[in-house]
């Protein structure tokens, strides 16, 4: 088992790998998929709208691998500042769609950076409650 803490800890390293040419906002993710890690970056395109986010990445790594029991999500927006609020770090509404999609009874563990007394923050919650009334087929 590994802890939000680690599985945080692992976005903020994988965010390092990002290819942000255009926002430079380094974003990393990592997911629990069948007790394994994958890690995911955002990857922008000079086609602005093609960007991949560090979400969408992840997931696409678990299940291009064939892991698809996804329990546990963390994203790191590192570049956000101390004390941003929540939706400077929180996921967008396409990787919140594929997180009902492939992964709809994780928990979420969104990066806080670090509070006034230097205390790192992870704000935890269900994917479900990220999207209330989210499409399914
Ligand atoms: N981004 C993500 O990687 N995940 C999100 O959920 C929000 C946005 C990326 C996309 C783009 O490369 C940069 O952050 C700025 O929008």
């Amino acid at each position: 088992m590994i802890s939000p803490e680690e599985l945080v800890a692992k976005a903020r390293e994988a965010a390092r790998n990002a290819h942000v040419p255009y926002s430079h906002f380094h974003v990393g993710a990592a997911v629990v998929a069948d007790g394994r890690v994958y890690t995911g970056v955002n990857i922008e395109s000079a086609s602005y709208g093609l960007t991949l986010c560090a979400e969408r990445s992840a997931l696409a790594s678990a299940i291009s691998a064939g892991d698809k029991q996804v329990s546990e999500i963390a994203v790191a927006c590192v570049d956000a500042p101390d004390g941003a609020p929540l939706n400077t770090r929180t996921p967008c509404g396409a990787c919140r769609q594929w997180m009902i999609d492939l992964a709809p009874d994780a928990v979420i563990h969104i990066d806080g950076g670090v509070d006034e007394q230097g205390k790192p923050v992870i704000h935890s919650m269900h994917v479900r409650d990220l999207l209330p009334n989210a499409f399914q087929l």
